[in-house]
């Protein structure tokens, strides 16, 4: 913003000794000439005439952005108002409603992802090829085949799917292997350790998302991870919306939190890869870790 005014104010000054103007005050901008800028301006159209009431700035082109904004982008009546929410609004609304999350299913099977994740994995998965993919919690399995399914397009790899309670698995495939149990638990761990041997390694967790649960399993899974590969965190975004509005699922939230305390308590062993998140559209802030050090 401050920039914004700068940049502003130089080229009326520009203007000015070009002009010889003598009324400096009036030309001057102010935060009040930006408050249109702002998210939620209290009252947007009166901040936007203030705006426009600037006699230089409603010559200069800066303005054309501004008076686009005042014109409505889609006019179309069938869908004006469900293309104008904010992205908050809309992530909400996918968590929040049944005919979104709930719906999405890979190969008929039920997946609760947001859709644009499954994409990135896809794109994971074929740059890194990993010889195993952890899957932590998998619940219907419409993950676990999609993963397996990739896997299958690319012709490398395996998916472990752990989950506490199979009993409404579906994703059964040739490259998955099932372990149903605790993810934590010595049993499963023993396992997983022997199965994944002289392996290159990535994790999904999907599976206990309150802190707690979410640091142990970074502790227990994150050396499990090899080099230049990942450990995906899901469902920071259960964090995200500020509890005065309510949260998507306060008992399960958590995984950010959990995120920020393991980098700290291990700073250089993952780096969090926003550039998996520039779909914006994601279930996991700061969910993407690549591993980049050794403990
Ligand atoms: C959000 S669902 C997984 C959804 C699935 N990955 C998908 O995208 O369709 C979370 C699952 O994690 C499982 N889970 C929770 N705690 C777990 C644990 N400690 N070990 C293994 N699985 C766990 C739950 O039973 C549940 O089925």
């Amino acid at each position: 913003m401050k920039q914004i005014i700068n940049h502003f104010n130089r080229r009326i000054r520009i203007a000015k000794k070009k002009r010889k103007r003598k009324d400096k005050e009036k030309l001057r901008l102010t935060k009040e000439h930006f408050k249109f800028l702002q998210p939620d301006p209290p009252n947007f159209y009166e901040a936007l005439k203030c705006a426009l009431s600037h006699p230089l700035v409603f010559f200069r082109s800066g303005i054309r952005g501004a008076y686009h904004v005042s014109v409505p982008p889609v006019t179309d009546p069938a869908y004006a108002q469900l293309l104008d929410q904010p992205l908050y609004s809309y992530l909400w609304n996918y968590y929040q409603q049944k005919n979104r999350l709930h719906s999405v299913k890979w190969m008929g099977i039920p997946t609760l992802k947001v859709i644009f994740d499954l994409w990135v994995y896809q794109e994971i998965l074929f740059q890194q090829k990993p010889d195993i993919v952890i899957e932590i919690g998998s619940h219907y399995g419409g993950s676990t085949l999609f993963l397996a399914q990739m896997l299958d397009l690319i012709g490398h790899g395996q998916v472990i799917s752990i989950e506490i309670h199979n009993q409404n698995f579906l994703g059964q495939h040739a490259r998955v292997i099932e372990i149903e149990g605790d993810c934590s638990s010595p049993k499963v761990l023993d396992k997983v350790r022997e199965l994944i041997r002289g392996k290159s390694v990535m994790v999904i967790h999907d599976g206990d998302h309150r802190e707690f649960a979410a640091l142990r399993d970074l502790e227990l899974y994150g050396p499990m991870v090899s080099k230049g590969h990942y450990f995906i965190m899901e469902d920071g975004i259960y964090d995200l919306y500020n509890p005065k509005r309510g949260r998507i699922n306060p008992e399960q939230q958590g995984p950010l939190k959990a995120i920020r305390e393991f980098l700290k308590k291990y700073p250089g062993l993952f780096t969090i890869d926003t550039n998996s998140e520039r779909f914006i559209l994601t279930s996991n802030p700061y969910g993407y870790l690549l591993k980049t050090g050794e403990l």
